[in-house]
């Protein structure tokens, strides 16, 4: 990984709160949202929670916290084995390109493994070009297309 260190793939500690709310925030502003804070912080206390099925991975270099990814495990009505839903994946912008974002992913697939998920499974924007030359290195997109209604 050229410019790089090997990165470390680890789930979240309490001490990642400072790093994960400032990925967080990244994310968000690059899908436009603003979460409310409450909301950011459920989230980071369910993570953290053993007894929830959200979890969280972050990429570490040399101390540093340059990426996370946020998923959700949970029970589906086509196999035995809980699935791994990836629902958030996030590399700071400087640290793009090295390999984080395929680093996390191959986490999660060998944690899929050992863990016994039958699946793990995500979804981008159509366009979003970078993402998806990272995930067709993966697999190919399955064709199924996303319908979404909102309450307000
Ligand atoms: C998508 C994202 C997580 C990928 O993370 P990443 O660490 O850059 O991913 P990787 O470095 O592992 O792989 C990126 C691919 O782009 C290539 N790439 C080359 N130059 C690059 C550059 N300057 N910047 C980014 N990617 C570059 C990488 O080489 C790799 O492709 P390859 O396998 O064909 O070589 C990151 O771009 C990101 O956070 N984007 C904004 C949020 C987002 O889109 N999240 C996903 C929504 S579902």
């Amino acid at each position: 990984m050229a410019g790089m260190a090997q990165p470390l793939i680890r789930p979240a500690l309490p001490s990642d709160a400072p790093a994960w709310r400032s990925l967080w925030r990244g994310y968000c502003e690059f899908y436009g949202t603003n979460v409310p804070d409450q909301v950011t912080s459920r989230t980071w206390a369910r993570i953290l929670d053993p007894d929830s099925g959200t979890m969280c991975i972050v990429a570490e270099v040399d101390g540093q916290v340059y990426g996370f990814a946020n998923c959700v495990i949970h029970e589906n009505t086509w196999e035995l084995q809980p699935v791994c839903y990836l629902e958030d994946l996030f590399v700071v912008p400087s640290a793009r390109g090295k390999g984080l974002g395929r680093a996390l992913i191959e986490w999660l697939h060998n944690a899929m493994r050992a863990e016994g998920w039958s699946r793990l499974y995500w979804s981008t924007r159509e366009d979003n070009a970078h993402a998806r030359r990272l995930y067709d290195r993966f697999t190919q997109a399955d064709g199924f297309v996303r319908y979404v209604l909102k309450q307000k």
